[in-house]
């Protein structure tokens, strides 16, 4: 109280107003750790404050906005009412990284009025990791349509802490996190911005939600958003002199950052406090600001494990395109038909059908295929409306015959729709797409967003385009199609609602291969991943690009046994093993784990974790999502009924001779991963989260004590012991290293 007195009284000298106490304390969190403070200044601009347990985590920050006719929502305001509830729920996920997630939290509902009429309520919640805020403007208001010039709300921090974050862009998430201290930011902002196919920085001390902090005293701090809907993804401007971000949103074609009409709501602002860093990671509190699940039959959405024609285009082995005869195509008018293949097409009728035996053979569910549709050739960087259709696929792509091949091997394909960043033209064909899907038994798709957005002028985190992307996902649930959308806006949760978001690339991912430093995958679990999950595309083999494609340049920076690591560290339940098949026959007794590791799970345990240095992470899969993959392969009138074969990523858990969980008692089974970052060092845990009295076979796949991303990144062993609850791992991880064991019950 004292020192919220004297906060305010600086504010008080410094603003020339005063900040009246609303209520000393507005809310408390369940357990008493953390308050919450409200009040107005004296030119009535309502103000918020935060501590854990009395400490200062958030200094008097101003909340509001500017409207784009003058009208100011900062000041003015009286406080009409505060209505106090709480809630203690447990809901159960339809994927996730446990079975169970407790929504608890205190929540104070804050309305306001100026004079004008105009009413903004804030609604806070409180829980025991975080606070999360939302604006609210009611039907009963002056404020009808209303567009924002700015939203003002502050987060004031007390002091210049370290921070991992990525600069602030209305385009592209696509970078490589920085550690730094506050001050610092604008100093490295511009070296960060590596090239992307579109990019709008706003400013040097811009950065990107989430960004993770930590203080000196060890408090781990992260701002974040949830549940951004019909309204712009929010990016941060850090003020140096007052050690305060503000809130800076992505503007839309005319410079608008939000059109609203009441009644509405905003996303949800976050700042999640943790004493610890695994606490960050055992966070729920994005997906617990979201809505529930509003799909009502939810039995077609499942966890899936894939392989790609995909790493190959990537790496410039082969092309997504079929043709160099044209200098431009156009689709319909184009007759691909009389051209000359220019030969390196990867998504060829017999490379399909290779990744088709390789995922049948190793048990994965589904093979994605890119490249299979006409107007690759005019893809990048023209700029253009109309560059596909979703629907004609190339001549040496037999769609129906792809398809029933793939069905009656135990697996599906995957589809893609890269929407060249035209959403006008994505909608145009959105619907025949799908119907498309559902006819020849697609259930999931990777769509993806490169280069400027067209409508021209719009930006990837704009408004309309934020409507762009769920209207995609609402579409999609439609037609029972799971979606996973590359270079859409970083995910806030939204998949608590829509649990057929089963992905999104939304950050840096493997495809940037050797511009990838060494500790992203340690820093993404902390900030991308807590909006939602990444298909990062881990499992890249080998690391030299001159070997997987010859001709190219350029080394990863990461062991094998890093990639491994990244199956568990990296929660989702679309999971794919990236490399070319050819990559993984070289090692086939390391493949073994992304060929045993389960992608669902009911119970995680964060074992260690400091980011960009290090996680380690044990996870227990879900047993009742482990064939719904395979049964819903099985209801195709090609698909394959035998569950077992597009099932094979759950026979670590089966008994040698069952066919199917179905009656069999499953060996209990933990997958415990780990990351490192630049530095070399080793990590200690305990098992302890075993059955007690049970003895498991351990299979520890580590860095080799040669191992190194740079000289020796190939270098691993493979140790296989009988082990149970007391035991204890030492482990080595190499710079750019990490780990993988299995563990499974010895029944
Ligand atoms: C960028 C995506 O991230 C990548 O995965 C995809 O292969 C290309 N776009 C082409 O759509
Ligand atoms: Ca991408």
């Amino acid at each position: 109280m004292i020192l919220w007195v004297a906060a305010a009284l600086l504010l008080a000298i410094s603003c020339g107003e005063t900040v009246r106490s609303l209520d000393e304390t507005l809310l408390t969190s369940p357990d008493g750790g953390l308050t919450l403070q409200f009040g107005l200044s004296g030119s009535g601009r309502p103000y918020y404050a935060l501590k854990r347990g009395g400490e200062d985590v958030i200094l008097p920050s101003g909340l509001g906005f500017d409207l784009t006719d003058g009208t100011s929502l900062k000041d003015g305001f009286a406080v009409v009412s505060v209505e106090k509830d709480s809630l203690d729920e447990t809901w159960t996920p339809v994927w996730g990284e446990e079975d169970k997630i407790r929504n608890h939290y205190n929540e104070a509902l804050v309305s306001l009025k100026d004079s004008l009429g105009n009413a903004m309520n804030i609604r806070f919640r409180l829980y025991d990791d975080g606070l999360g805020f939302r604006y609210e403007f009611p039907l009963e208001n002056k404020l009808v349509y209303f567009n924002i010039r700015e939203e003002l709300t502050e987060f004031a921090l007390t002091g210049d802490h370290t921070a991992w974050w990525v600069p602030g862009d209305y385009d592209s998430q696509e970078y490589n996190f920085k550690e730094c201290r506050l001050s610092e930011i604008s100093r490295y902002c511009e070296e960060m911005r590596i090239p992307n196919a579109s990019q709008e920085g706003y400013s040097p001390w811009g950065v990107q939600t989430a960004i993770q902090m930590k203080t000196d005293a060890g408090l781990y701090l992260n701002i974040h958003e949830a549940a951004v809907l019909d309204y712009p993804a929010a990016n941060l401007l850090y003020d140096p002199a007052r050690k305060t971000f503000q809130i800076h949103l992505t503007p839309d074609a005319q410079g608008v950052k939000g059109r609203l009409q009441a009644p509405c709501k905003t996303p949800w602002r976050t700042m999640m406090v943790c004493p610890s860093a695994t606490d960050v990671l055992a966070s729920r509190l994005i997906l617990n600001l979201n809505d529930p699940c509003v799909i009502e039959d939810v039995s077609w959405i499942h966890p899936v494990k894939y392989v790609g024609v995909w790493w190959e285009m990537i790496t410039h082995k082969t092309k997504w395109s079929y043709t160099d005869d044209y200098p431009s195509v156009q689709l319909g008018v184009t007759d691909y038909a009389a051209s000359t293949p220019h030969g390196k097409h990867g998504a060829n009728n017999e490379n399909v059908r290779r990744y088709i035996d390789f995922a049948a053979e190793n048990g994965f569910d589904a093979v994605l295929v890119e490249g299979w549709n006409e107007g690759w050739e005019d893809w990048f960087g023209k700029k253009k409306d109309f560059v596909f259709d979703f629907l004609t696929p190339y001549p040496d792509f037999d769609l129906p015959a792809l398809n029933a091949y793939a069905h009656q091997k135990g697996v599906r394909l995957v589809m893609h729709h890269e929407t060249s960043s035209s959403t006008l033209n994505y909608e145009r064909w959105m619907e025949k797409a799908y119907t498309l899907m559902n006819q020849y038994g697609y259930d999931a798709v990777k769509s993806g967003y490169v280069g400027f957005i067209i409508p021209y002028g719009e930006r990837h985190n704009s408004q309309p385009t934020i409507n762009h992307y769920h209207y995609a996902i609402t579409e999609a649930a439609k037609h029972h199609i799971m979606v996973n959308a590359h270079e859409a806006v970083r995910p806030t949760g939204l998949c608590r609602t829509w649990p057929n978001m089963i992905g999104n690339e939304s950050a840096m991912g493997t495809e940037f291969r050797a511009r990838i430093n060494p500790g992203h995958t340690a820093v993404l679990p902390f900030t991308r991943l807590q909006g939602g999950p990444m298909d990062y595309t881990p499992g890249i083999f080998e690391q030299d690009m001159s070997i997987t494609a010859p001709g190219q340049e350029g080394k990863m920076h990461h062991t094998l046994c890093n990639q491994l690591g990244l199956y568990v560290t990296f929660y989702s339940p679309l999971q794919m093993a990236a490399d070319l098949p050819e990559n993984y026959e070289r090692f086939p007794d390391a493949f073994q784990f992304i060929k045993d590791v389960a992608v669902d799970w009911d119970r995680s345990i964060y074992l260690q974790a400091e980011p960009r240095k290090v996680i380690v992470t044990a996870r227990h899969p879900k047993l009742s999502t482990l064939n719904a993959s395979a049964e819903s392969l099985a209801k195709l009138p090609d698909g394959r009924k035998d569950v077992i074969s597009g099932a094979a990523r759950f026979v670590y858990a089966l008994p040698e001779d069952a066919k199917s969980l179905k009656g069999a008692t499953p060996h209990d089974v933990w997958y415990v991963g780990g990351v490192g970052g630049p530095e070399e060092q080793t990590v200690t845990f305990t098992l302890d989260f075993l059955k007690p009295g049970a003895q498991y076979e351990a299979t520890v796949y580590a860095d080799a004590p040669e191992a190194d991303y740079e000289t020796a990144p190939q270098a691993y062993t493979i140790t296989r012991e009988t082990v149970d609850a007391s035991k204890q791992y030492t482990l080595r991880i190499a710079r750019g290293g990490g780990f993988a064991i299995s563990l499974r019950e010895i029944l």
